[in-house]
Formats: C-alpha cells, sequence, structure tokens
C-alpha cells in the first residue's frame, strides 16, 4: 500500500510517501528563516507559504519518484490540532486530491503521528506509556495499543518546545532557539539549583513550564551581568562559556522535570512496557540519554524516532495514515479540521466503528 502523507500544521509544509509502512521519499519546505524576521510563527503568513509550496512539492515528488497521482492508494494528512489557516491548506489539497483520485483518505491526529513515528524503521511495542513533547504540547498517554491512547497528563501553559523557544529569545539566541539550546548546553556545565523544577508538587501527570521563561530572565540578569554575545546568536561558536553554562542547567531542569512526571505515569499504569518519546523536543540530546537510562533501569524499551523524524514532518503523517489504513480505517470528505486547544474527535469509520464520519 503507497501512502501520500501532507503535513502543514505550522510552518513546515512537507509531503512524504510510505510503502508498506516504509518511508520511501520525503519533501519539506521550511518557513522559518521567514518567521524568525518577526520572532514567531505568524499565522497568516503560515497559510500563504503553504498554499505556495503545496502544489510545487507534490508535483516535485511525483517527478522524482516516477509516480502519478493514481499510484497513491491512500492520502494521509495532519487535521490538527494546529494553525487552522494552515491545516485547511493541507486537508483541502488532500481532500480534492481523494476526490480527483478516488484514494482511501485518513485524517490524523498531528499528535499521534509525532508519537506512532517511533515505529518508523522498528517495530512498535505495547502497553506503552507517550511522552509527546513538541513546540505546542507537552503531553503524556497510556497506549494499550496503537490506535487506542488514554490521555493521562498535559501542559497547564506552556509547552516544552515553547519554553526553549521562549527561553532562547531571552538569551538572544535566533528563533526557534530550541536546537541552539541543546548546542550551547552541550559545550557547557550545568548548575542544579540555577532553576526550578516546576509543578512537581503537584501530584497530577500535568506540566507547568510557563515559570522557567521567569527563571531564565532573572538567571540571565544574575549570570550574564556584563557578558556580550552576537544577537540574534546564530552559531554555536560565537557563544560565551558563561551562556554555555546557563543553557546546560536550562536544559537539565527540563529534561529533569519529564523524567520526573513520566516516572509518576509508569507507576500509575505499571502494565507499561515501552515509551514512546515523540516531538521535537524529543531530538534534544539530554532528554534523549536521561530517557535511555530511565528505560535500560526499567528493562523497558524505549522507542524514540531518528532526530531528523521528531520536527514536524510529513513521513509521520504518512506512517500514520499506513496504520490506520492498514486497519481498514478511514475518513470520508466530511472530516473536519482541528484548531489548536480543541480535542480532535476519534472519528474514523472502518472495521468495529459507528460508520463514516
Ligand atoms: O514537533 P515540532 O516540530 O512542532 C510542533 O508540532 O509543535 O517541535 C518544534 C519544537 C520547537 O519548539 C523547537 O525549538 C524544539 O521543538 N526543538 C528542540 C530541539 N530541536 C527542536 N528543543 C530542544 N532541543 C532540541 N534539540
Ligand atoms: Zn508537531
Amino acid at each position: 500500500m503507497l501512502v501520500l502523507g501532507i503535513e502543514s500544521s505550522g510552518d513546515e509544509t512537507a509531503l512524504a510517501l510510505v510503502r508498506d509502512g516504509a518511508l520511501e521519499a520525503h519533501v519539506l519546505a521550511s518557513q522559518a528563516d521567514i518567521h524568525a524576521l518577526f520572532g514567531g510563527v505568524v499565522p497568516e503568513l503560515a497559510s500563504r507559504e503553504h498554499l505556495r509550496y503545496m502544489g510545487a512539492l507534490f508535483d516535485e515528488l511525483m517527478r522524482r519518484q516516477n509516480l502519478s497521482p493514481q499510484d497513491i492508494d491512500c492520502i494521509a494528512v495532519s487535521r490538527g490540532p494546529g494553525l487552522l489557516g494552515s491545516l485547511l491548506v493541507g486537508t483541502a489539497f488532500a481532500k480534492g486530491l481523494a476526490l480527483g483520485t478516488g484514494a482511501r483518505l485518513v485524517g490524523v491526529n498531528h499528535l499521534m503521528a509525532h508519537l506512532l513515528a517511533c515505529g518508523i524503521g522498528q517495530d512498535l511495542a505495547f502497553p506503552a506509556i507517550g511522552l509527546l513533547v513538541s513546540g505546542g504540547h507537552t503531553s503524556l498517554y497510556f497506549f494499550r495499543d496503537e490506535v487506542s491512547a488514554e490521555p493521562l497528563g498535559r501542559t497547564i501553559d506552556d509547552a516544552a518546545g515553547e519554553a526553549f523557544d521562549k527561553s532562547g529569545k531571552l538569551l538572544g539566541l535566533s528563533y526557534p532557539g530550541g536546537r541552539l539550546l541543546d548546542e550551547l548546553a552541550r559545550r557547557g556545565t550545568a548548575d542544579p539549583a540555577l532553576f526550578p523544577r516546576p509543578y512537581l508538587d503537584s501530584p497530577s501527570l500535568d506540566f507547568s513550564f510557563s515559570g522557567l521563561k521567569t527563571a531564565a530572565a532573572l538567571a540571565v540578569r544574575e549570570r550574564l551581568a556584563g557578558v556580550s554575545w552576537p544577537r540574534p546568536l546564530e552559531r554555536a561558536e560565537d557563544a560565551p562559556q558563561e551562556l554555555c553554562d546557563l543553557c546546560a542547567s536550562f536544559n537539565l531542569a527540563v529534561a529533569e522535570t519529564l523524567l520526573a512526571k513520566t516516572r509518576r505515569a509508569f507507576e500509575r499504569r505499571p502494565g507499561a512496557e515501552a515509551l514512546l518519546l515523540a516531538g521535537g523536543v524529543a531530538a534534544n540530546s539530554l532528554v534523549r540519554s536521561t530517557f535511555r537510562r530511565f528505560m535500560e533501569e526499567r528493562r523497558g524499551r524505549l522507542l524514540v524516532p531518528a532526530p531528523e523524524l521528531c520536527t514536524d514532518n510529513a513521513a509521520i503523517v504518512a506512517y500514520a495514515g499506513w496504520i490506520y489504513a492498514s486497519r481498514g480505517l478511514g475518513h470520508g470528505l466530511a472530516f473536519e479540521t482541528v484548531p489548536r486547544g480543541r480535542p480532535v474527535p476519534d472519528d474514523m469509520a472502518g472495521p468495529g466503528r459507528a460508520g463514516p464520519c
């Protein structure tokens, strides 16, 4: 089965092909440079850029793979959560293509696409705890199997990626700051007492990362007064040691906070054997090594996508689409596009389901 994946929930326009569960090709046009001028994603601009790139990227993918649209068996598209205008570009394109070719259509929950991507190139294992750490979300789930995820907790304010990006801005890093902050942290020495481990006193499995921004602003004043560096900082080579040390402390605070809540999730779901770790922040080197050690201690499996498949791309959407389509699941043309902040309905039609949406 050949599945086309379409991603346009944020600032990346991307298309990918997955054949029988294996990634065959992917193309991506990033808008990061455009939004960097404004220090964050400008929704109206993002929608226009998706419109500009979507058709051209599709033609390029078909040409490069020597395929015609009729060869596609299933079209999987990110239906949300995300920026509504951006999502509509992808879902409208997917619906038109499905109507024209007769291919099966699957509206994919972008968050599930991130987590299921742990299965690209390796076998998924269940029952599992899922930890999604992206630019817009930080959530814990219990997965009985690949199509049933029970939410256990989520952020009550900023997501982990947002904490990286907003604090990165305070530290004078170019946008989005997460990746560079991670790179600087690897050159620094952490002070474990510099940043709080937020919201651990709450017994819930929810997170709160907004306080880290304030802590970062204070730390800049306390530790970096009189230290200068080029702003916005683009290259790790130009960073002073004091800045690298501060980044190392920040990285440690985020990794330890994520670990503490995930440990609790395993205590509450003792049957879970594996951890699915996904989303942009799962590309973070300390987050990866922290959870690798944790799962080794538990003698469980850590499943995490390759770093380049952690941030937004269409391979994860195509792969999730392949999982659903293999089970006979899919959508009619009427499925809804879901903006950030609203839950994505579990409304696929297929065997064991109530009927077409
Ligand atoms: O999953 P993603 O591409 O977008 C959403 O769906 O939200 O995640 C993007 C986020 C950004 O906040 C970015 O700064 C962060 O992931 N990120 C990182 C790293 N690479 C990307 N954060 C920390 N360390 C990294 N290495
Ligand atoms: Zn994402």
